[in-house]
């Protein structure tokens, strides 16, 4: 292990202190809120109705063609973030790039909370990642390749906290492709925005190393 790895380890600690500090504390990487004016309830349901026919009525997610990530238990700051950065743009995907213009602002925590509320059982599914490694990286990071602690956001039973992520349950699948693809698919904020803050990690993992953390988390409750 060099100093300059230590220094960067470090690093890494720091910022993620900062950002627990700062999540929990609810200020500082708030991004601006369009909050209009609430949308109409029927209106409201009718979206929810629309979500479950890819994302299950559960909210467990879905295997068909693509890995429909799971919303159930899902942070409503993070729920939120994703609809508003599909809808410009910043985090793209084809589907649900459409789908968040079809959602006015106004319903975004309506729409949050319901997916939140939900307590579906894993879907599980395998990524064919080892369990003992996934464990390992997701509660102590890896030192000597720069890789913080994912418990240190992501918070010790992987459920997130406002605009952090729940990793608990999430299908292993689509936690591959997300950490495989993470600059083509999120890569468009700038560096103080949410979405580098993972940039480091997502370079720095292995193959191998991402599918034995996505098989942990995918198991957790
Ligand atoms: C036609 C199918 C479809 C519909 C309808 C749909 N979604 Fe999605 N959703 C997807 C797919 C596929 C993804 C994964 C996209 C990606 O990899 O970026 C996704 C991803 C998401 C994510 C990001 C999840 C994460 O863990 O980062 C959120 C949030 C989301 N959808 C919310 C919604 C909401 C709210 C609705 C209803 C207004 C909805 N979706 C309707 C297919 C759909
Ligand atoms: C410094 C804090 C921090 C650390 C450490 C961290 N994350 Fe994250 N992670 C975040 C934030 C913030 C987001 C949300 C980014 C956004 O909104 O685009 C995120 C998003 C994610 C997502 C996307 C979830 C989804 O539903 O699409 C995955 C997967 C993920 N992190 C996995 C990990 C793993 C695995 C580790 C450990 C190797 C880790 N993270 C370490 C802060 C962190």
């Amino acid at each position: 292990m060099t100093g300059i790895h230590w220094r960067n380890a470090l690093n890494s600690i720091a910022l993620a202190s900062a950002i627990v500090a700062l999540s929990f504390s609810g200020s500082a990487v708030a991004r601006p809120h369009a909050r209009s004016h609430a949308a109409p309830h029927g209106a409201v349901q009718a979206k929810i109705e629309y979500c479950q026919i890819c994302h299950g009525e559960s909210g467990a997610g879905f295997y068909g063609y693509y890995a429909i990530p799971r919303l159930a238990g899902q942070q409503p700051g993070y729920i939120e973030n994703q609809l508003r950065d599909y809808a410009s743009g910043l985090r793209h995907n084809p589907i649900m790039s459409g789908v968040a213009r079809g959602v006015t602002p106004g319903m975004y925590g309506a729409i949050a909370a319901h997916f939140h509320s939900l307590n579906a059982a894993p879907l599980g599914g395998r990524s064919g990642g080892n369990v003992a490694l996934g464990r390992e990286i997701f509660a102590n990071g890896l030192p000597e390749s720069n890789v913080p602690a994912c418990s240190a956001c992501h918070g010790p039973d992987a459920h997130g906290a406002r605009q952090i992520p729940r990793l608990a349950g999430q299908l292993p699948v689509y936690l591959v492709k997300t950490l495989s693809n993470w600059g083509r698919e999120r890569g468009r904020q700038s560096a103080g925005g949410l979405s580098a803050i993972m940039v480091p990690t997502t370079h720095n993992l292995t193959a191998a190393q991402i599918s034995a953390v996505a098989a942990y988390v995918g198991g957790l409750r």
